[in-house]
């Protein structure tokens, strides 16, 4: 069983060979906080053989010394190789590890049990093909267990052990075992598993890990090393029609034009007939390179070069497909989120989203409900806090080249990131594409926003007013109107106070209801840019993201943020309209600068001081800025 070939000493090159043909197992463990999980993988490397003698004398000598074990050896010290854990006592990173069997190679992935941890597991259940779930006998089905497992089948785990360890704490009783099974599977019914193989063990003492023992005798099942070794993990993948991600364009001379990526399924030949998406171009394959030599066929999980018939446009993260059944291209979907940061998922809110080798922007649209992971109930929600997890529509700035991830994981998952500090705040399967999105089409249009604008002597543009309430946003930009139509050119002011009137009367001032706000009047001024007009926007939109996304709606140049920097005390020594006061006194929530943030601008293209610049004053500096930058045409 343990792996201490023969052949090492004997003939390594042959020892190489067998080992390198034995098939693979990639697997997750999961578990809560103390269940043993760090024991049961430091079992598996020592009955393998993978424990280094150096690393033995040092976990003996530290399983006295830290050691929960009294004599014996603690293999979770040997899994727990960071200080900050053996401090804390709990597993804080993913860490894979590698072992092998005569008949096997492993890939274990260990995640933490914390709640907060999330992150770590979605990490290491992606690649997996197997799942441990660690249960402590003592204790049953936690929340852990089930948002783990719940995971687990999200992310497209078909095949679990669950394991029901320290068992030897409930003097190894197949009823408490029985129990925790029925329990199990009552919940597992409703995520869909192909398989649970439940092993009674104890990590500690070793029963049931590689040998039954004989403490068990009513279990009559394999014990885990059997189950890892034999359960089936012939990858599908091949046989799924071919599609291959482009990475990057390889030219190193005029001679050669390859595409280096990877095939994510199926398999290719040379001769092979197929399409480029998203443009939809065909072609044919020419070869099939590597740093070895031309290929005769590739298949699902090789990285290759492949060069085409035709000179075809390909650039990275365009997806290489075979021409009669190739993925779908769309731009809007139905997704599932795993929230992973302190800061919430709001509806209306854009991140970017990274999915295969291409990063696009994706704006939250309706969340749909979010899922109560110990009974699977569907909650409404307009948000999604750390570790939620929510069904939300989404819809990006761009067509991508997709698959649902139940059918390709590397087409169908995606991570979120903050645009603003570059972090992965969430991790997400692409389900389905919205049917609406495929039928409404782009209306070409005679007449275009350039047109309309030589038409009204002008380059249309926003000028994004930002501010505390009682800055001055909405005076300066009345000014400056006032002034622009004296000039003759077509203006329109959007101002905060008039569009909660109407468009946007449903909204109030929660953090999701200002980030919908601004979403909307973004949306608003890019129409108004597009019918040629100057337009101005006069919102506290006290968020840097959505006014940066405001700024990605349209293109480089439209859109002008001017600051209107008042302090705090000052806005509230105007108090024009009364709420500074209300707010103080509690009477009105949420108030921006009072018990509601606002993020100031950190690079505006104007910064205007009210304390030092007057209205009238103010406006003519704006009035410069657009004159000097082209936008008022002749005068
Ligand atoms: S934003 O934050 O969503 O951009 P918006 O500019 O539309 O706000 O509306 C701000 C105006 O609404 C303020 O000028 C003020 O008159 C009024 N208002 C009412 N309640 C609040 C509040 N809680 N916070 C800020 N402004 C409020």
């Amino acid at each position: 069983m343990a792996h201490q070939s023969d052949l090492i000493g004997s003939d390594i090159e042959a020892y190489l060979k067998v080992h390198q043909h034995k098939s693979l197992l990639r697997f997750i463990t999961c578990g809560s906080v103390d269940d043993g999980k760090s024991t049961l993988i430091g079992r598996l490397l020592y009955e393998s053989k993978m424990i280094f003698e150096d690393q033995m004398i040092a976990l003996e000598a530290d399983s006295k010394k830290d050691g929960t074990r009294g004599a014996e050896i603690d293999f979770a010290l040997l899994v727990d190789g960071l200080a900050a854990e053996r401090e804390q006592g709990i597993t804080i990173d993913v860490a894979y590890r590698f072992f092998s069997t005569e008949r096997r190679k492993f890939i274990v992935a260990d995640t933490p049990g914390h709640e907060q941890y999330t992150r770590n597991m979605v990490t290491g259940a992606s690649t997996a093909d197997l799942a441990v779930v660690l249960i402590d006998a003592r204790k049953g089905l936690l929340t852990q267990t089930r948002r783990h497992s719940y995971l687990v089948s999200l992310l497209g785990i078909r095949r679990v052990v669950l394991a029901i360890n320290k068992i030897d704490l409930v003097g190894y009783s197949q009823e408490v075992f029985n129990t925790i099974l029925a329990d199990y599977k009552a919940f597992a019914a409703q995520i869909g598993f192909d398989e649970i193989t439940a092993i009674p063990m104890s990590a500690a003492y070793g029963d049931n890990i590689i040998e039954h023992g004989p403490n068990m005798p009513w279990y009559k099942g394999p014990v885990l090393m059997e189950h890892l070794e034999s359960v089936d993990v012939t990858d599908l993948g091949a046989n799924s029609p071919f599609r291959y991600v482009v990475q990057w364009v390889n030219r190193p001379n005029l001679d050669f034009r390859g595409f280096a990526g990877q095939i994510v399924s199926g398999t290719v030949r040379p001769g092979d007939k197929i399409r480029v998406l998203p443009s939809g171009r065909t072609s044919q394959v020419a070869r099939i390179v590597t740093a070895d030599g031309d290929l005769p066929v590739a298949v699902a999980g090789q990285s290759v070069t492949l060069t085409l018939t035709d000179e075809v446009d390909v650039s990275r993260g365009d997806v290489i497909a075979a021409v009669d059944d190739p993925p779908v291209v769309a731009d809007q979907f139905q997704a599932t989120i795993v929230w992973m940061h302190d800061d919430a998922l709001l509806q209306g809110r854009s991140y970017l989203m990274k999915i295969g080798a291409r990063t696009v922007t994706a704006t939250v649209m309706p969340i749909k409900h979010k899922v109560n992971v110990n009974t699977l109930e569907q909650l409404a929600a307009e948000r999604l806090e750390l570790n939620d997890i929510g069904v939300c529509e989404l819809a990006l700035d761009q067509p991508i080249t997709f698959e649902p991830y139940a059918k390709n994981r590397d087409l169908g998952g995606f991570i979120l990131i903050d645009r603003l500090t570059n972090n992965t705040v969430g991790a997400g399967l692409l389900e389905f594409e919205l049917r609406r999105s495929q039928n409404i089409h782009w209306q070409a249009l005679d007449i275009n926003k350039t047109a309309r604008g030589i038409l009204k002597g002008q380059k249309p543009v926003i000028l994004w007013l930002t501010g505390l309430s009682g800055a001055g946003k909405s005076t300066i930009a009345n000014v400056v109107e006032r002034k622009l139509a004296a000039l003759g050119r077509h203006t329109y002011l959007l101002d905060g106070d008039n569009v909660r009137h109407g468009l946007n009367k449903d909204l109030g001032f929660t953090e999701q209801d200002r980030v919908e706000n601004i979403r909307r009047v973004a949306e608003v001024s890019k129409l108004m840019i597009d019918a040629g007009m100057i337009v101005l926007v006069s919102f506290i939109s006290p968020f840097r993201a959505e006014r940066r996304a405001a700024r990605a709606l349209v293109e480089e140049g439209e859109f002008i943020e001017v600051f209107i920097d008042t302090t705090l005390a000052e806005a509230e020594k105007r108090d024009v309209k009364g709420l500074y006061k209300k707010a103080r006194s509690g009477e009105l929530k949420n108030f921006t600068g009072i018990d509601s943030a606002y993020e100031a601008p950190e690079s505006a293209e104007i910064r205007i001081d009210t304390a030092l610049t007057a209205p009238d004053a103010a406006a003519d500096r704006i009035i410069s800025y657009l004159r000097d930058g082209g936008y008022l045409g002749r005068l």
